[in-house]
């Protein structure tokens, strides 16, 4: 089988929640196609960074908490600095937290959605003013989740925050085709990740078991290949505004069945 050729090598990338799970994964892929990253988190990304460097690949790393914009904007200038322009923006970060409605904080809510959708606008609104100035296009990846189509017990606001993401990556790509930027979004369904190791085997069966596709969890090594096709220009010069579920069909089933009184639970 021969190689296919991306394109992307020489091209620079920031992703944010470049630490952990999905982000590292689709940072490492980038590195090994060519490209040099810039992750940005609030753990340290060393471990990302250490597998960059076996692999022969260029990383930096900038500290940022996403909930604040002061440092989302420093964010932005950081990987421009570092890397000396961006052609990709990759948006992973997401904080989710298990509350029903009846027990909503408002700490929490705020939290997800400054997290989730406000520091995904604020980023992508410098890094478009940088793309724009440059006038080389340039292309944007947002990562969704499942639960934009199936609503989840207790996650409220985790659905509202990608929901709305959605809604705002659609508008971002309208207001960017003008100068050949693209904007798409990578859908996941069940990725086992420490963002869902809070929840219970028997949750994370539950939702498994729903998988028209193997019945099983998705593997990080699923999400990567289609995250950089749809960076790739290449692979995705026709493609923008699109949401692309990476779920082994898991946005046709109801993520997880509970009986009346597993539901009525939540909330007593
Ligand atoms: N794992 C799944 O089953 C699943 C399913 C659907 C969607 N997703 C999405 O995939 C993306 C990646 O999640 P993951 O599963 O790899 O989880 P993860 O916990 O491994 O990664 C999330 C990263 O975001 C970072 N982060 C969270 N809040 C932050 C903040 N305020 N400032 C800076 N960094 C912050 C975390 O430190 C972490 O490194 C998220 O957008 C998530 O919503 C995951």
């Amino acid at each position: 089988m021969s190689a296919l050729d991306l394109g992307l090598r020489g091209k620079t990338a920031l992703i944010t929640g470049g630490a952990s799970g999905i982000g590292a994964a689709i940072a490492t892929a980038l590195a090994k196609e060519g490209v040099a990253v810039c992750l940005a988190d609030r753990q340290s990304c060393r471990d990302t960074l250490e597998a960059i460097a076996q692999q022969g690949g260029t990383g930096y790393a900038v500290k940022v908490d996403l909930r604040f914009e002061d440092q989302v904007h420093s964010m932005v200038a950081q990987a421009i600095d570092d890397l000396g322009s961006l052609d990709l923006f990759v948006n992973v970060a997401a904080s989710l937290a298990s509350e029903s409605v009846t027990r909503m904080m408002l700490t929490t809510w705020n939290d997800i959605l400054a997290t989730n959708v406000t520091a995904c606008a604020l980023a992508c609104r410098d890094v478009a003013i940088h793309m724009i100035g440059r006038g080389q296009g340039g292309v944007m990846l947002i990562v969704g989740s499942t639960v934009m189509y199936n609503p989840a017990y207790a996650q409220a606001a985790y659905r509202v925050s990608k929901t709305g993401l959605k809604a705002y990556m659609e508008t971002l790509a309208i207001e960017l085709a003008p100068y050949g930027i693209r904007v798409n979004m990578v859908t996941p369904g069940s990725f086992p990740t420490p963002l869902v190791s809070h929840l219970s085997s028997e949750q994370r069966w539950a939702a498994a078991r729903e998988v028209p596709l193997g019945q099983r969890e998705g593997q990080l090594s699923e999400v990567a290949p289609l995250a950089l096709a749809l960076l790739s220009d290449t692979f995705s010069s026709y493609i923008t505004g699109a949401d692309v579920p990476v779920d082994g069909g898991l946005h046709l089933r109801p993520l997880y069945f509970g009986s009346s009184e597993e539901v009525k639970r939540f909330n007593s």
